[in-house]
């Protein structure tokens, strides 16, 4: 079948899109980031998962965000983007901001998990080959690892972006401690940490709680959100049941035991101040977590353009009055 050609829209920074500052960098970043952990694997229809990419950067999300083992299979997000890259984006390189990681379980053996130089180094280059790109913009350590000295983990990110196979690295998931270390280790080698990667959504506060938001940003390091929606929960899909093809059913990555009469009981609630302020549950909760001006930018799963459109237009009221977020909280205590 013959492609059609893409040519991106040339609106595409002036609907909507707001883009903040990434720490103390020069980069920028759109307030919703595309995250394709989910829903591009080779399981998935390769004609939707090119409609969502190109509906993303024709609304101004210039960040995509990737791992080496999405998909399902393993590998199969980045071979999806490296056929859709290809395809579209080729000419619009340089207005692309692609991340990628390595630290989860890729491959058999004792060098396809963890922290290891030889791992990060090693996937990096399986991930840029499925991809078909010469660099991504940030790499990231995924996990921390407990084993590997962190000098070890901390200096292949230096040397890969010394390579420039990254143009900046980041680090996932990481304690607070262990993030102190990493933020100083990587700002005495002149390649500062560009972004640290952590869960924030309404549900799920711990980067908060535990220190690690503050510590990020006191030292110029740029925050992004993952699972912003809580996989799905903090929206309208489960409001009434748990829908065929829902992350829930399919029983992957979110448990449908999370989803008992309580919690949905406050999500109604939820979904009613959400009404009242005139936004979708997904909406508010992208809102909330963009409410926080030390977060840079939200990273949103989705299976269809419509899910993307909702949450794209959470960027249009990130304020909350007080009673709203007390609201909130009291809801979810
Ligand atoms: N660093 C890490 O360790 C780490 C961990 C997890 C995720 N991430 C990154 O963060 C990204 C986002 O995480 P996530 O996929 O868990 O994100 P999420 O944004 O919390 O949840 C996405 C899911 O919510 C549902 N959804 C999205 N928009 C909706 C809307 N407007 N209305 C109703 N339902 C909606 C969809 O569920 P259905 O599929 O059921 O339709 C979608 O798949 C990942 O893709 C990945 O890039 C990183």
């Amino acid at each position: 079948m013959i492609e059609s050609l893409y040519k991106a829209d040339d609106s595409r920074y002036d609907n909507g899109m707001k883009y903040r500052r990434c720490g103390r960098s020069g980069i920028l970043l759109p307030e919703i980031s595309l995250g394709m952990w989910h829903n591009f694997g080779e399981v998935d229809p390769l004609s939707r998962s090119k409609e969502i990419m190109r509906y993303a950067f024709d609304h101004g999300i210039t960040a995509f965000d990737l791992a080496n083992n999405y998909g399902p299979s393993y590998g199969t997000a980045e071979e999806t983007f490296g056929y859709v890259f290809n395809k579209s984006f080729r000419p619009y390189r340089d207005e692309m901001f692609i991340a990628s990681k390595a630290g989860y379980d890729m491959y058999p053996g004792p060098y396809g998990n963890w922290g290891s130089r030889k791992y990060l180094m090693a996937s990096l280059n399986q991930s840029l080959k499925r991809m078909g790109l010469e660099y991504v913009d940030v790499f990231y350590s995924h996990r921390y690892d407990p084993e590997t000295p962190l000098e070890e983990t901390l200096q292949a990110l230096v040397d890969i972006v010394r390579q420039g196979k990254a143009i900046y690295a980041g680090i996932s998931r990481w304690p607070l401690e262990a993030t102190k270390f990493a933020l100083s280790y990587l700002k005495e080698r002149d390649v500062p940490c560009l972004l640290y990667q952590g869960r924030l959504n309404m549900i799920d506060r711990e980067v908060i709680e535990s220190g690690v938001l503050d510590e990020v940003d006191k030292n110029g390091c740029g925050f992004v959100s993952f699972s912003p929606l809580a996989q799905g929960i903090l929206t309208n899909r489960y409001l009434d049941g748990i829908p065929e093809g829902s992350r829930a059913s399919l029983g992957r990555s979110l448990n449908p035991s999370l989803l008992t009469p309580t919690l949905i009981d406050k999500l109604k609630h939820l979904n009613d101040i959400a009404s009242d302020r005139g936004q979708t549950l997904a909406e508010m909760a992208l809102s909330w977590v963009l409410n926080d001006r030390r977060v840079t930018s939200v990273i949103v799963g989705c299976s269809s353009v419509n899910q993307l459109a909702d949450s794209i237009r959470s960027v249009k009221c990130t304020d909350f009055t007080e009673t709203e977020l007390k609201t909130i909280d009291s809801i979810l205590k």
